[in-house]
């Protein structure tokens, strides 16, 4: 019995591990597919907060996706070498550190809209600053659109150097 558990409680943790990565994605593209549509001039106080807490909840599954990738490379995937000697994944690394460095305007534009909100004023947002936004978020849904390739190519050893 003790020994069938030593087998199943490892294989669990890591289906789980792997679960948690894939859900964070999931939660970081609906929450960006969201902020994408909501956005808009001058939008109402409804939309505002709609759109800071969609993009806190953005910014939790991010750091989910990331901290359990970590895990993964480090204790529940093919071996840290697999990954870390293949370009795949660095480029993969790279991409979601592009699509999270671009998503700091958003978040700098939404978290400085707390303070016309927190006295009751709605925020003043141009037609050209949603056009910004709206790009910033197509462009950061295609980058995520394309790391479950690299990490799907990645997890089959593509890229790895022959031996
Ligand atoms: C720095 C951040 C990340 C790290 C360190 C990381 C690491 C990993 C690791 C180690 C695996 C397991 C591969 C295997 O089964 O051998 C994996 C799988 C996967 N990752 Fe990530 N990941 C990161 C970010 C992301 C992001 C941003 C996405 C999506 C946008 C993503 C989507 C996936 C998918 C879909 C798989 C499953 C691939 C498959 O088994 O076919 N990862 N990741």
């Amino acid at each position: 019995m003790a020994g069938l558990a030593a087998i199943v409680t490892p294989v669990l943790t890591s289906a789980a591990v792997a679960y948690g990565h894939e859900l964070s994605f999931m939660l970081c593209f609906a929450a960006l597919l969201l902020e994408r549509f909501l956005i808009q001039p001058d939008p109402d106080r409804r939309t505002a907060i709609l759109l800071v807490i969609v993009d806190v909840i953005y910014g939790i599954a991010a750091l989910s996706l990331l901290l359990s990738g970590i895990a993964r490379v480090l204790h529940f995937g093919q071996g840290t070498a697999f990954y870390t000697e293949n370009p795949l994944f660095w480029t993969k690394v790279g991409a979601y550190l592009a699509v999270g460095a671009l998503s700091l305007y958003p978040t700098i534009t939404y978290i400085l809209w707390a303070i016309p909100l927190r006295k009751g004023e709605l925020p003043q947002v141009s037609q050209s600053l949603a056009n910004r936004l709206r790009w910033i978020l197509n462009i950061e849904l295609v980058g995520f659109g394309l790391i479950p390739l690299l990490a799907s190519l990645m997890a089959r050893g593509v890229g790895l150097p022959v031996a």
